[in-house]
């Protein structure tokens, strides 16, 4: 556990790897889950794909093993997400095709209401908005998702209006919950990281309760770290936000036929972790610093990112990589 009141956390695919769990017979993975951290986030079980699969039709079982695992290991969980333009189910995409704003806002209370009043109490920090500005290289570039994201998209006449009600209905249903806007490309000081500033102050003036700002902390070891993450987390804390790092990891390239990296990238890959960390702990207000997954055979990044992999912290076998030993030295 860290000094002052950072927990350090790690996603978990509760459906996939936590139902069952009997504390007396825990597998590898849930061992190193309890031992190694303080906070979990429901990698997938809290989306809406898997949360509410069908109109009126709720399924927790993955969520409940992710806070039932928390609550068994004193364990924070962060809840992620509830306005995402991804991982919706296909009653969304349908429904969506000809929803007015109303509608579409009827559909997101129903569904913010239950899912965070079913964890009230339970969850410490929520991303409520996940990845709502587009970047640069987007059509259209650097402004909010009115397109991708069925719910902006059926009001985008006023989409900051829906936003603020999001995090309006998802704190009347937890008021305990800190609520927070979460995205990538979103640690240092760039475009997307500006109007995400100047949402935060346009929600804040309108007395929205938003509570933090999350940098999700995916890096690729192909790009050069932005020494600007400190400044940003400090200018987002300027504005009494929290600030997190959400969703780390350090995606490393590797050559065709080498079996893993080189010493000098598993040296970077120690470093970037570090540095973010660092970020995080040299700004008072950052509350939490959470790891998307391990080990690397459970990590999303091998899908995702061809010809990219050795993200996490650990290795396959569990041991724990360099980055784990340079962080915990931070600490
Ligand atoms: C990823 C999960 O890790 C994968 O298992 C899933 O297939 C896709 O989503 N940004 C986010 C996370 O906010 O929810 C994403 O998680 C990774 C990128």
């Amino acid at each position: 556990q860290a000094p002052r009141d950072l927990e350090i956390g790690s996603a978990v695919w509760g459906a996939r790897d936590l139902v069952g769990h009997d504390k007396r017979h825990p597998t590898q993975h849930q061992r190193v889950l309890a031992r190694e951290f303080g906070s979990l986030t429901p990698e997938n079980d809290m989306k809406w794909a898997e949360v509410h699969p069908e109109p009126g039709v709720y399924d927790f079982t993955g969520a409940d093993a992710v806070v039932d695992f928390a609550r068994a290991h004193g364990q924070e969980v962060r809840g992620h997400t509830l306005l995402w333009h991804s991982q919706n189910p296909q009653w969304v995409l349908d429904a969506a095709e000809s929803w007015t704003c109303e509608e579409a806002r009827d559909v997101l209370e129903d569904h913010v209401r239950t899912v965070v009043g079913r964890y009230a109490g339970e969850i410490y920090e929520w991303d409520v908005a996940n990845e709502i500005i587009q970047d640069d290289w987007d059509v259209g570039g650097v402004r909010l998702r009115t397109e991708a994201n069925p719910f902006l998209r059926a009001c985008a006449d006023d989409p900051v209006a829906l936003i603020g009600d999001t995090f309006r209905w998802a704190h009347e249903a937890d008021p305990q919950a800190r609520l927070f806007l979460n995205d990538y490309n979103a640690e240092g000081i760039n475009e997307k990281t500006d109007a995400y500033y100047a949402l935060a102050q346009e929600l804040l003036d309108d007395g929205v309760p938003l509570h933090g700002f999350g940098a999700q902390g995916h890096l690729s070891l192909m790009y050069d770290f932005d020494p600007s993450m400190q400044a940003n987390f400090e200018r987002f804390a300027a504005l009494g936000l929290d600030v997190a790092v959400t969703e780390a990891d350090v995606r490393v390239p590797i050559e065709p036929g080498a079996d893993g990296p080189t010493p000098e990238q598993v040296a970077l890959h120690a470093e970037r972790h570090d540095a973010m960390l660092q970020a995080c702990l040299n700004v008072l207000s950052c509350t939490s610093f959470t790891v998307w997954g391990f080990p690397d055979a459970r990590s999303w990044v091998p899908d995702v990112f061809p010809g990219e992999d050795w993200a996490t912290i650990f290795e396959d076998d569990y041991s724990p990589k360099p980055a784990h030993a340079a962080m915990l030295a931070s600490l």
